[in-house]
């Protein structure tokens, strides 16, 4: 592990932040599960398949870092490295997506940071997946200090895409052939398709749904 601090102070600094941010992970995570709760009870059903979170690996920080010509110390990950805890919630259709997201930003404690739409807008690679940066504040004994989690928000059809592709990512070292390259940007249009398809259908469930439990009320109001 690079990223080894050496000064008992810093060692102290630096289990001070991996605390924050695995506190960050508790209360993001409680508030998405009250939501998915509190969604089944009103609407019958969950809008989140599940929920993955992580917090990100010291050599990864130390990569990112890198990147960006930054040096490795504890203040200059706290500042430029908006996705050491990160979760991945994973949807059944488009619209969940948006809905948990504006459940999320509505939230007073939260603060959005920024947010980024790939569904929109797609990467050139075919990505789709919706972002959120916020900050949860975290109370610790005498302070209370902000901390930056990463939301990504995606269908499971997206998720399915996205992990596919970052495989031939890796494998590739982000230079795969032309023939593949091509070949996700199918499937990508694929997933899209499928998702509004899949949409479609769960809509048209939900209206004959609505319309048959009206039709048991009319009749149960007209029977004597
Ligand atoms: P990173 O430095 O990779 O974090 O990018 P960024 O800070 O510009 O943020 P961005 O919103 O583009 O991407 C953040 C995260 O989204 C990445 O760490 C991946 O988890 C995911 N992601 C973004 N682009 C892609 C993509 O083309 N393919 C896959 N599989 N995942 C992606
Ligand atoms: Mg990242």
């Amino acid at each position: 592990m690079e990223f080894r601090p050496t000064k008992d102070t810093e060692v102290d600094k630096w289990k001070e932040v991996i605390l924050v941010y695995n506190s960050a992970l508790k209360e993001v995570g409680t508030k998405l599960e009250i939501l998915n709760d509190e969604f089944q009870h009103v609407h019958k059903y969950n809008p989140i398949e599940h929920i993955k979170s992580r917090i990100k690996s010291p050599e990864s920080i130390v990569k990112k870092l890198r990147k960006h010509g930054l040096e490795s110390t504890i203040e200059n990950m706290v500042e430029y490295v908006n996705d050491i805890a990160g979760f991945r919630v994973i949807c059944s259709f488009t619209s969940d997506i948006y809905r948990i997201a504006d459940m999320i930003a509505s939230q007073n404690d939260l603060k959005v940071l920024s947010v980024k739409d790939y569904i929109k807008s797609p990467k050139a690679s075919g990505y789709k997946s919706y972002h959120m940066l916020v900050t949860v504040p975290i109370f610790l004994s005498n302070r209370v200090v902000d901390a930056k989690v990463e939301i990504q928000i995606r269908t499971v059809a997206m998720d399915f895409w996205a992990s596919l592709e970052h495989k031939i990512y890796y494998k590739y070292e982000g230079n795969a052939p032309k023939h593949i390259q091509e070949s996700l940007i199918e499937c990508a249009r694929m997933v899209s398709e499928l998702d509004e398809e899949m949409l479609h259908l769960n809509d048209e469930i939900q209206r004959l749904e609505m319309e048959e439990e009206k039709e048991r009320e009319l009749k149960a109001n007209n029977t004597p």
